[in-house]
């Protein structure tokens, strides 16, 4: 029977991961499987284990308020050797690009125990954006020996590193198999019944290299936007890091056609996304289940290592002047073609059922 860990740390990972657990979980014939969490998020994560029903087996609890780089590579890394010391899985899956993901490779290879990335290969060629996340992406393929790819031009960034062919397979994004289960008809909330009537525009925000005056101008711009738009109101559920939290205070407060509040749990917010106008982001998450509710989404940073939602027309890159957000979102708003264009739904991050292919590989079928 083949030992398999899975280690991740953060909101976007367990929502990612947690299909997969499940999966592996449901071939108990197959794999024994053990769950470490790094808690580099606490809430954020929290909440995503109990939607997907998931109890880790270690938790690593290194969150601390206003944690910096180095805070949670150290962490990971002094914390999680001990338990792989203690468990010795046979393979240990990690995801994406978040510092959890790096540190957690960086002990495996230390201990020379073997690596799986899942959503391997992702790209933006800068390693300045998104900061740390293309150095913790690139590092973590550096250290892997299976790489599971989300979608073709994934592999083909592989490919063009030199990773060997035999050891990449397109699997699909894992976050897509989470998205085929949350969506329902008939939903309801109280904040979407606030919103009735109007257009409604979803907004997050949280990456680090949009932290201060960045972030003040994407605020300053989506209200500017607003105000000249009575037909429409925003959900802002906000990420917990107090930076976020005070650059949109500041910016945001006293407008009441804007609703700020607190992180929504995944099953609601992706049933918040399908009911959505249009959506405001950072995050890449978002850009990947966006495209299968065809949903436009305006994606304030200047680089995407997400170029299929690009080309399926649903993402639009608008970086985080204040004029360009302005006037991109305007013309969002106004512009009735444009807004069909953007708006059609089609799967380049998969039909969710990756995590049975990547289990099918673990298992050698
Ligand atoms: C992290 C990841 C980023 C990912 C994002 C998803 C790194 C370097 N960054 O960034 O790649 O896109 O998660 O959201 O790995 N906090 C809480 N409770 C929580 C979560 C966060 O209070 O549940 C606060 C804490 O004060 C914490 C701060 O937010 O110190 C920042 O959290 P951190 O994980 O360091 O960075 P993120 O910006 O969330
Ligand atoms: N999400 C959520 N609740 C929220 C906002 C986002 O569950 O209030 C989900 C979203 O559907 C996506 C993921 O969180 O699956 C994105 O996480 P985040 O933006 O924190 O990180 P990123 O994807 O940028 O790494």
């Amino acid at each position: 029977m083949k030992k398999v860990m899975l280690v991740f740390g953060t909101r976007p990972e367990a929502i990612k991961m947690c299909p997969l657990v499940n999966e592996l979980r449901a071939r108990a014939n197959e794999f024994d499987t053990v769950v470490t969490v790094t808690g580099q998020h606490r809430e954020m994560l929290d909440q995503v284990l109990r939607v997907f029903d998931v109890t880790p087996d270690h938790d690593l609890a290194i969150m601390r308020p206003g944690q910096t780089l180095f805070d949670v590579t150290c962490d990971v890394l002094l914390r999680l050797k001990a338990v792989l010391e203690d468990e010795r899985p046979d393979v240990v899956l990690v995801h994406g690009d978040t510092t959890t993901s790096f540190a957690a490779a960086l002990t495996c290879f230390y201990l020379q125990i073997p690596v799986g990335h899942v959503e391997a290969g992702l790209r933006t060629h800068d390693i300045h954006s998104p900061w740390p996340e293309e150095f913790n992406r690139q590092a973590v393929d550096i250290v892997s020996e299976y790489y599971f790819a989300p979608t073709g031009a994934s592999k083909q960034n592989l490919l063009g590193e030199g990773k060997p062919e035999s050891r990449i397979w397109v699997t699909g994004n894992t976050g897509i198999d989470a998205l085929r289960t949350t969506v329902r008809e008939g939903y309801t909330h109280p904040e979407l019944e606030w919103a009735e009537g109007s257009r409604l525009i979803l907004i997050t925000a949280h990456r680090r290299e949009n932290l201060g005056e960045p972030m003040h101008r994407m605020f300053r711009a989506i209200r500017r936007v607003m105000e000249e738009h009575p037909d429409t109101k925003a959900i802002y559920p906000i990420h917990m890091n107090p930076l976020v939290r005070r650059a949109a205070h500041e910016e945001l407060d006293g407008f009441d056609r804007l609703h700020i509040i607190d992180p929504l749990e995944v099953l609601d917010f992706h049933n918040f996304m399908a009911a959505s106008h249009l959506i405001l982001t950072d995050s890449g998450g978002i850009q990947e289940e966006a495209p299968s509710l065809g949903k436009p989404v305006l994606v304030m940073r200047d680089t995407t290592e997400r170029p299929e939602g690009v080309a399926a027309g649903t993402l639009k890159l608008v970086g985080t002047e204040e004029d360009v957000v302005y006037r991109e979102f305007s013309r969002l708003l106004s512009d009735q073609a444009e807004y069909e264009a953007m708006s059609r739904a089609s799967n380049p991050y998969g039909d969710g059922y990756a995590s049975g292919r990547i289990a099918d590989v673990l298992g050698g079928n």
